[in-house]
């Protein structure tokens, strides 16, 4: 049977944030998995404070070194909504002292007790504060922010997945623009005036190219605007940070081929 989360949590109303303006420009990133090199480069390539708000659609954290940096860089910006992917609920797991039947493979543990352990308390608290979806609404337009779909946070929702699935969506869910990561694979579809958007990984591509994904988001008096973006990024920092803290080789060569192989 699938779950259907609440929005309303403890932190949901502070995370609902609402635009008036008549244009917006949202920067929607998505899979960042404590790849913090990656999030630099992003933030380099399209400078700093220009957007009205950061969406982050959940993995921040688990298979690269920097959990630390990385929730620290979202704790830093009031303009960040961010929610939990199933990687940072694993590690809130974790750290409540309950156990993990998933995932099974060895180097998968590792890096989720790793980072567990290495989390300092007031990112373990902030990541607490995160739900496991949200919203929030630019001039009149509303978006759902989701890491599987408002149905499923562990839905794996693919570009070639059948119509009929967003149709679905787009009828069963009051928003406008449904945001979307998980898949770690990029897209933008439009399906019964529903805009999906899904940033890709910035952290974490599968594709065998290993330049950081995101998008931007363009608002302007009901006009919607989506544009995609590859970057490269100083992989060789997280190859170092990965053997700094003795984690798992086979990481080094994900990160650097841009491929899962695990
Ligand atoms: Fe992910």
């Amino acid at each position: 049977m699938k779950r259907y989360p609440k929005e309303s949590n403890h932190s949901q109303n502070s995370l609902r944030k609402t635009a008036y303006k008549s244009q917006n420009k949202i920067l929607v990133l998505g899979d960042i998995h404590a790849n913090y090199p990656a999030l630099k480069a992003v933030e380099q390539y399209i400078g700093p404070n220009r957007f009205d708000w950061i969406i982050n659609t959940g993995d921040l954290i688990v298979y690269g070194p920097f959990p630390n940096e990385t929730i620290q860089w979202f704790r830093d910006r009031g303009n960040s909504v961010c929610i939990l992917g199933n990687t940072d609920r694993k590690v809130l797991r974790i750290s409540g002292g309950k156990k993990l039947k998933k995932p099974r493979k060895k180097e998968k543990r590792v890096m989720y007790f790793w980072t567990s352990r290495a989390l300092f308390p007031e990112n373990l608290a902030y990541l607490k504060t995160l739900p496991e979806q949200t919203s929030l609404t630019a001039g009149d337009v509303s978006i759902g922010i989701f890491h599987g779909t408002f149905q499923d946070p562990d839905e794996l929702l693919l570009p070639s997945f059948p119509e009929s699935r967003f149709q679905q969506l787009a009828e069963d869910s009051p928003y406008q623009i449904q945001v979307m990561g998980n898949s770690h694979v990029p897209y933008y579809k439009i399906v019964k005036h529903v805009h999906f958007i899904n940033p890709g990984s910035v952290g974490r591509m599968f594709d065998g190219d290993n330049r950081a994904s995101f998008a931007v988001l363009r608002i302007s008096r009901g006009e919607i605007a989506v544009e995609h973006f590859r970057i490269p990024y100083p992989v060789e920092e997280v190859v170092e940070g990965l053997k700094k803290h003795r984690l798992p080789d086979i990481y080094s060569k994900m990160f650097r081929m841009g491929k899962k192989l695990n």
